[in-house]
């Protein structure tokens, strides 16, 4: 199909996009910015940072010892003072913070000053539940405005919270819990999926149960449905929220004060915790937010449609956006309930002007046809963005000709959860861009790829992708485990001091920056992050697996999908083990989450390894994705591959 992944037409591609002269006349950021930053990092830093309110100016701008960076040194500021209430006090109390649109149709309009009193009566009630600054607050909500409300007021109270997606499991919200030592946990009665309430706090209970931190429970009401209640633990949101005061004043905090925790998958079972703080974070963010979409305050209406459980929901959703006074609107739902044009719809009612979105919707999107888009008005597009996976030409033209009508820039953004903002990306007004390329880093941000060997690849080389210099919005650390940190991004390129981003990159003829996906053992699955140890793990714990591996394959519509082998035990495998393959995708999804669910699972007499017993997922990838398989000299027994491959054809 036309999806053809990604990767393989990048050599040919040759289109360039320039912007309308009447767009760069008017863009936020001009073609100068990258000198200005070039010329002198730290200052063009200390410009941006002055988008926001300090209570205290800094008296550096970094302290760098590697690998840990301090910005804005002795500062301090409120985050959420920044993003909520200073807006107020400059005049713009009525503008609307947030257009939300529920997903059974019901909406509510949140201005800035109504978001103001909300973040406010949360604050004091979380002080009254004792949260203090420097403790930890668990939230998993669903996409409704309490979940950004929970975020600032624990911003404002300087308290970390640790966002744990609505879809994660139990286990997956226990081990968060756990790891945070969080006190508090924010959730709600159940969510909306596709029309029909399912249950969240059910859920969220089993967790709890388990852990021991957690003093209180605070439920959101969503849905109606009668949950399980336990007395002196449990409250009602609107029991305790409801009757605060509406004021509350903001302390400053530290430039370096935590300001959350979100766990990522990384290459070993165990999710990080990585950790940002408040004054970079807040900078970079509100820059790039700016920077990036050509956001006007007052003018633009800005959608991102990320889920607030992930960093680009963190980071551009709630904190870049806010911080910079937008109009958002906020959505509570999936893309085709009740119908495909939802997105569409959506736009048109609201007029949204900036649309920032994942590949792996477009691919949707494209498969559902053009004729849905074409029903709506969709003329208030001015910008279009995509985040979480390389974007494959064939979708971004699509993108460009049947949403942005031709139009619009697109932004194709580059960065991590670590990053916590925008790194690589064209700019609108600047940039001449190609399909399917993020070109190149932002104004006072630094990457090169590299060889194995540290060189620099020139124009035309690929390699790893690095980050040669500090960032305003770089992680701090993964929470309470610092060797892991060295270990993972620092350990690579340890002389060169550069952090190794796990990503493949290479350099056009132009010096254009095309990211190539993941070169670790990372998936991107819509452009969720998932271990395949994660999945190998969760295998594994079921009574009927022996062994399992799992790999990503490519796919036309998600990116990657996962595909597990599995060596099942004793009579499992009878009939096919069609029974034990449907008991083994379940249980995935229990212990990690739908989104974790493998696409296939194999199931085969023995796993590809080399003498020295590690799995090559290598050739698994290639039996997953349909190619001839490689090179098997390398295994210890280069005859398993012929009985994958000949069981895999007797089972088809
Ligand atoms: C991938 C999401 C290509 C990449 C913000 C990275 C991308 C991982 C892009 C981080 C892009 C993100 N082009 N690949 N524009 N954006 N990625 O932490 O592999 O959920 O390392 O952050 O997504 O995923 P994360």
């Amino acid at each position: 199909m036309a999806a053809e992944p990604t990767l393989s037409n990048l050599a040919t591609e040759s289109r360039s996009f320039a912007p309308s002269e009447a767009f760069a006349a008017q863009a936020n950021v001009k073609a100068e910015a990258y000198d200005r930053a070039a010329a002198d990092r730290e200052a063009f830093w200390a410009e941006q940072a002055d988008r926001l309110h300090w209570t205290k100016r800094w008296d550096r701008v970094l302290d760098w010892d590697a690998p840990f960076a301090k910005w804005f040194v002795g500062g301090e500021l409120n985050v959420a003072y920044n993003c909520v209430d200073r807006h107020v006090a400059d005049g713009y109390g009525e503008q609307v913070a947030f257009h939300w649109e529920g997903e059974p149709g019901d909406t509510r309009t949140i201005t800035y000053a109504d978001l103001q009193r909300e973040v406010c009566k949360a604050a004091n009630a979380l002080t009254e539940l004792g949260v203090q600054a420097g403790d930890r607050v668990a939230i998993q909500l669903p996409m409704i405005p309490e979940a950004a409300i929970s975020m600032l007021a624990c911003a404002r109270l300087g308290a970390a919270h640790s966002v744990v997606f609505g879809g994660f499991s139990p286990g997956a919200l226990k081990a968060r819990i756990e790891d945070a030592d969080a006190k508090l946990l924010i959730t709600s009665d159940g969510q909306f999926r596709r029309g029909k309430p399912a249950p969240m706090k059910e859920n969220t209970d089993k967790a709890v149960a388990e852990t021991s931190s957690i003093e209180h429970v605070l439920v959101v009401k969503r849905t109606e449905t009668e949950v399980p209640w336990t007395e002196g633990r449990d409250l009602w949101w609107h029991d305790v929220v409801d009757k605060q005061s509406d004021q509350h004043e903001a302390r400053s905090f530290d430039a370096e004060q935590p300001l959350f925790i979100l766990y990522t998958s990384g290459t070993t079972g165990k999710p990080k915790g990585i950790l940002h703080t408040s004054g970079g974070f807040l900078t970079q963010t509100a820059y790039t937010h700016h920077a990036v979409f050509d956001h006007k305050p007052g003018e633009s209406v800005y959608w991102c449609t990320a889920d607030i459980g992930w960093v680009t929901g963190h980071s551009y959703i709630v904190y870049g956006p806010l911080a910079n006074r937008a109009t958002s609107v906020m959505y509570e739902g999936t893309p085709n309930t009740p119908h495909e044009g939802r997105h569409w719809e959506i736009i048109q009612k609201y007029g949204v002007s900036i649309y920032y979105t994942a590949p792996t919707l477009i691919r949707t999107f494209m498969k559902w046809g053009k004729e849905i888009p074409e029903k709506y008005d969709l003329s208030s597009l001015r910008v279009l963005g995509s985040v979480g996976e390389p974007i494959n030409p064939e979708a971004w033209m699509w993108y460009r000709e049947n949403i942005g009508k031709g139009n619009c820039p697109i932004v194709d953004t580059w960065w991590q959860t670590e990053t916590g903002a925008i790194m690589i990306s064209p700019l609108p007004g600047v940039t001449a861009t190609k399909p399917g390329s993020a070109m190149r880093t932002l104004p006072g941000i630094s990457a090169e790829v590299v060889t194995e060997e540290a060189q620099p690849v020139g124009p035309g080389g690929g390699g790893y992708l690095v980050l040669d210099k500090p960032w305003p919005a770089m992680l701090r650390g993964i929470w309470g485990d610092e060797q892991r940190f060295r270990e993972t991004y620092w350990s690579r390129f340890a002389e060169q001091g550069y952090y190794f981003a796990g990503d493949g990159a290479k350099y056009d003829d132009d010096g254009a920056i095309w990211l190539l996906g993941r070169v670790d053992d990372v998936m991107n699955v819509s452009g969720h992050r998932i271990s395949t140890t994660e999945v190998e793990s969760a295998l594994v714990s079921h009574p009927t697996v022996a062994e399992a591996a799992v790999v990503g394959a490519s796919d036309p519509t998600t990116g990657q999908g996962i595909v597990a082998f599995v060596i099942l035990r004793g009579n499992a495998a009878k009939d096919g083990g069609e029974e034990a393959i449907k008991a083994l995708r379940d249980h995935v999804s229990a212990e990690i989450g739908p989104i974790a669910k493998p696409r296939q699972i194999m199931v085969v007499e023995e796993l590809p390894k080399t003498r020295s017993g590690k799995i090559m997922r290598r050739l698994l990838r290639d039996v997953a994705e349909n190619r001839e398989v490689g090179d098997v000299t390398t295994l210890a027994d280069s005859s398993v591959m012929d009985l994958i491959s000949a069981g895999l054809k007797d089972s088809s």
